[in-house]
């Protein structure tokens, strides 16, 4: 009795198993639009600037992956479901700070975005600590995080002076 409950309990588990599986098979055909624009965008916050090289690089890797239209995508990024909360992590972080489009952004904008990148820095907020777990390059050291945050003063002041000049 007990050996014949126990061969019904194993075929279940396959059974579940084997569903599962199914499942994971179909959910890959349900794939998220990639953030991917061929082309560097000429409202870049970097586009033609003599930004330095230790800020251009911890920008791209550091920040560019969920804060630009060009999102550089590890393997398992085309699997689903870790493909479906990449690209809302991505949209999401594009929707609060886009520098792809921040030559479009009004200058009022432009100086709320740098204190808060300021803030975030500071803070230890940004990049997100689940993304440098899996992005070791993505980690900020002690100097390429005052160099950020160097670049982010000064941009801020050079844009509050044009700012003044206008009016
Ligand atoms: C893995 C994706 C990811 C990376 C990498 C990332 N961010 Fe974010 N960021 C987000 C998301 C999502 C939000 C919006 C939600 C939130 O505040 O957590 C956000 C919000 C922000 C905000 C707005 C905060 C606010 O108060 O609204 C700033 C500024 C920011 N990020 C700066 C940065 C900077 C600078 C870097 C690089 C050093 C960076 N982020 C890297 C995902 C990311």
């Amino acid at each position: 009795m007990a050996f014949l409950i126990h061969k019904a309990m194993k075929k279940r588990t396959q059974i579940i198993i084997l569903v599962l599986l199914l499942i994971f098979g179909l959910i890959q055909f349900i794939r998220p639009q990639r953030n991917q624009q061929t082309n560097l965008s000429r409202y870049d916050i970097l586009h033609k600037t003599d930004t330095e090289a230790i800020v251009e690089n911890s920008l791209h890797h550091a920040c560019y992956d969920c804060h630009s239209n060009n999102t550089v995508y590890p393997w398992y990024a085309s699997i689903a479901p870790v493909s479906w909360m990449i690209s809302k992590h991505v949209k999401h972080g594009k929707k609060h700070l886009n520098f792809s489009e921040w030559i479009l952004y009004p200058k009022e904008k432009q100086l709320h975005k740098l204190d808060e990148i300021v803030e975030v820095l500071q803070e230890n907020d940004m990049p997100p600590a689940y993304y440098t777990m899996l992005h070791r390059e993505a980690r900020l050291d002690e100097t390429s995080k005052q160099h950020l945050l160097n670049w982010a003063r000064e941009l801020k002041s050079k844009i509050s002076a044009s700012v003044t000049q206008q009016e």
